[in-house]
């Protein structure tokens, strides 16, 4: 039987319902708009669309968006001293610099720069540590956070399983094992992160019961290197060239869809599936912080 689609545009479409109800209630009940500002330096097509994105979907759960566009040329200084600014701005409660910033600017430096009671991103050296020891105040980064929503709402049990993550990255491997090592709902995996050096992947990945591909290769993982019955969930983004496709290219996540579908008991698609849930949990996080800020 082919696995069961994980929709992550319905599961997401009703985080961000929920999120409309939490900044109207803070609205009601302290006269508190949360507010998102996004940094973006240059102009970078792609970054330019997520971030038109972000401040849509800000406004669509009555919050505050705000987007301050930057040239490329802008020295680090100007960037810090915006961030300085940001942080003192009692109107705005979460801060996201799009990532990639222009070569001359230390992306790390600018990250550290943010309160990290404003970084939403959970990009924070403060919130990178509070998601490992499982401090609940701390802010996740959205990817990894909407993975665990997704495990959650689609009622899979992860108590005492295997999870196999594919990728180490500071924004969605290492948190995402951090996520799910704690003890609680959505989590108390047996984790194991594989990556660039790992000696036979497959090995790995054919005992996990849940399976998380972020490793930006473009379906690597083949239905031989999935344990029959496990969940598999597609963070992967990656665009391939197709003649066929109207624009040149179709994009794919790191998951051979069809095939692994036929193993699987449950698979995200690429896209409609971790996608969606990115801004989803960056407003989720926007509306806590300024929850955080009247002690609501
Ligand atoms: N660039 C691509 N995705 C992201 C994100 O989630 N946050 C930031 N800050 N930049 C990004």
């Amino acid at each position: 039987m082919p696995a069961e689609r994980i929709d992550g545009v319905a599961i997401a479409a009703r985080v961000r319902a929920k999120v409309a109800v939490d900044a109207a209630a803070l609205k009601a009940s302290h006269g508190v708009t949360p507010g998102l500002t996004v940094v973006l330096v240059g102009d970078d097509p792609a970054s330019a669309v997520y971030v038109a994105s972000k401040e849509k979907a800000c406004k669509e759960a009555g919050m505050n968006g705000e987007t301050i566009r930057l040239a490329a040329d802008t020295p680090e200084a100007e960037l810090l001293a915006v961030i300085d600014r940001l942080n003192a701005d009692v109107g705005v409660h979460g801060i996201l610099v799009q990532m990639p910033v222009p070569k001359h600017i230390d992306a790390q430096k600018v990250i550290r720069r943010i309160d990290p009671r404003k970084d939403v991103d959970g990009f924070h050296p403060v919130n990178a540590g509070k998601v490992l020891i499982g401090d609940a105040d701390g802010f996740a980064p959205c990817t990894p956070a909407g993975v665990q929503v997704m495990l959650i709402e689609s009622g899979v049990d992860t108590s005492g399983k295997e999870a196999v993550i594919l990728g180490r990255s500071t924004i969605v491997g290492k948190p995402m094992a951090a996520l799910l090592i704690q003890s609680g709902k959505g989590a108390d995996c047996t984790v194991t992160i594989c990556h660039s050096r790992t000696k036979d992947l497959a090995a790995h990945t054919r005992r996990a019961d849940i399976l998380i591909a972020a490793i930006g290769k473009p379906e690597m993982v083949t239905a031989d290197m999935v344990k029959p019955g496990a969940v598999v969930i597609d963070v992967g983004i990656n665009r391939v060239d197709d003649p066929t496709a109207k624009k040149g290219y179709r994009i794919v996540g790191d998951v051979k869809f069809d095939e692994v579908s036929q193993v699987a008991s449950k698979i995200t698609p690429v896209p409609g599936g971790v996608g969606p849930m990115t801004i989803a949990m960056l407003l989720a996080n926007t509306v806590r912080a300024a929850r955080l800020t009247v002690g609501a």
